[in-house]
C-alpha cells in the first residue's frame, strides 16, 4: 500500500502545487492576517521582516509560508534543518553567505544542538557572529557582521525549544488543521494545477479524508487521479474518490492503518490506557517521536485520544470508531472542533 503520508515521491509536483504568494494561500486566516501586517509594515519601513517562528503538526504549510515570506519580501529562501547543522562552523558559513532581505529557514529548529544554537543568538539579535581565532591564551574573538536577514524557524514541538531561542522571534505563529471548506478549496486548486477534472463531491470526498492537512490531500489527490484514470473515465467524482480511498485503506475520517494500529493497541493491549508513549511505540513498532509529531495531533483533535500525566487514554469515541464496546471507564472526549462529516 502506498502510505498517504509517505515521503515526497512527487517532490517536484508537490512544489508546483504550493502557493507562491500570500494571496494564493488558502486557509490559516489568523496566521495569514498576522503575516500580512508584518510584511506590509516591514516593507513600508524598508526593513527586513522580523524573525518568525511557525509551529504545528507536519504538512500544514510551514515551509510554504517561509517561501512565501521570501517572495513577498523580494529575498531568496535558504532552507536547512536543525539536525543538518552539526557544527557551529556550518551555521556561520550559511549566515555569512546570506544577502540582505533573505529568508533563512530552519526546519525542526528544536533539534539544533546547543553550541550551534548559541551562535544564532547574536545572529538574530545583532546580525553578527562571534568567532574564536586561535587557541589557548592567544585566542581572540572576532565579530563578523551579517546582512540583515529574516530567520524563519519551524517546529512540530514548541515545548522542546529553549526559552532564549523562542524569545528571540518577533512573532510566534501556530498553524492549525485546516477546516473542511479550506481543504476542499485546496483540493480543487491542486486538481486544477494537475489538470485533473474533479467535481465538488470528489473534492469534498478527498478533503474530508485528508486529516485537515494539505500535504496529505495533495498526495491522496494524486493517488485518486491514478485510480480514476485506470478504473474510471479520468474524472474524479465522489464515487471514484470513495472507491480509491477505500482501496488505500483510508477510512471515513482519514485514518490509515497506522492510526488504527495505535488506537487498537491502546484499546486491546492496554485496556484503553493510560499507556506511556514509549510503551505504545514498542507495541506498535513506531518511533515515539513519530507517534507524537505525526499521529497523535489529529487523533487528539478528533477527540479519540487524551494525553494525561499517566499516559495516553482512548476515549469512547475511539471505541465507537473501531466498533469495539467501550468499558464504562473510557472517558468521554472533549468537544470536537472539526466539522467533517463522519458518514
Ligand atoms: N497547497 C498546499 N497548501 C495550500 C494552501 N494552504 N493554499 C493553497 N494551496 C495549497
Amino acid at each position: 500500500m502506498v502510505s498517504p503520508r509517505g515521503r515526497p515521491e512527487d517532490a517536484h509536483l508537490e512544489k508546483s502545487l504550493r502557493p507562491r504568494r500570500l494571496a494564493e494561500y488558502i486557509g490559516q486566516e489568523r496566521v495569514k492576517g498576522s503575516l500580512e501586517v508584518f510584511i506590509r509594515a516591514a516593507r513600508g519601513r524598508g526593513e527586513p521582516l522580523d524573525h518568525v517562528l511557525l509551529y504545528g503538526p507536519p504538512g500544514l504549510g510551514k515551509t510554504t509560508l517561509a517561501s512565501i515570506l521570501a517572495a513577498e519580501m523580494g529575498g531568496s529562501l535558504r532552507i536547512t534543518s536543525g539536525p543538518a547543522i552539526e557544527r557551529a562552523g556550518d551555521l556561520v558559513s550559511i549566515l555569512t553567505n546570506l544577502k540582505p532581505g533573505d529568508v533563512f529557514f530552519i526546519d525542526e529548529i528544536h533539534r539544533l544542538n546547543r553550541v550551534v544554537e548559541e551562535v544564532l543568538y547574536p545572529a538574530m539579535e545583532d546580525f553578527a557572529v562571534d568567532i574564536v581565532i586561535g587557541k589557548g591564551p592567544a585566542a581572540r574573538t572576532m565579530r563578523i557582521n551579517l546582512p540583515r536577514f529574516t530567520l524563519a524557524g519551524a517546529t512540530t514541538r514548541l515545548a522542546l525549544m529553549t526559552g532564549p531561542l523562542r524569545d528571540r522571534f518577533g512573532a510566534v505563529l501556530r498553524l492549525e488543521f485546516y477546516d473542511p471548506a479550506a481543504m476542499t478549496e485546496i483540493v480543487t486548486r491542486s486538481a486544477g494545477i494537475l489538470g485533473v477534472p474533479i467535481d465538488p463531491g470528489g473534492a469534498r470526498a478527498i478533503a474530508s479524508r485528508s486529516r485537515g492537512t494539505p500535504r496529505i490531500a495533495n498526495r491522496l489527490l494524486k493517488r485518486v487521479r491514478d485510480y480514476a484514470e485506470v478504473h474510471g473515465a479520468g474524472a474524479i467524482t465522489a464515487e471514484i474518490a470513495d472507491e480509491a480511498l477505500g482501496m488505500m485503506e483510508v477510512d471515513a475520517l482519514g485514518l490509515d492503518d497506522v492510526d488504527r494500529t495505535i488506537l487498537r493497541a491502546i484499546v486491546d493491549k492496554f485496556d484503553g490506557g493510560p499507556v506511556g508513549v514509549a510503551t505504545l511505540a514498542a507495541a506498535t513498532s513506531e518511533e515515539s517521536d513519530t507517534i507524537m509529531d505525526v499521529y497523535e495531533p489529529y487523533l487528539i483533535q478528533l477527540g479519540f485520544l487524551q494525553r494525561t500525566p499517566r499516559g495516553r487514554v482512548a476515549t469512547r469515541r475511539a471505541y465507537d470508531h473501531l466498533g469495539v464496546p467501550a468499558p464504562s471507564a473510557a472517558p468521554a472526549p472533549a468537544q470536537r472542533t472539526l466539522g467533517f462529516d463522519e458518514a
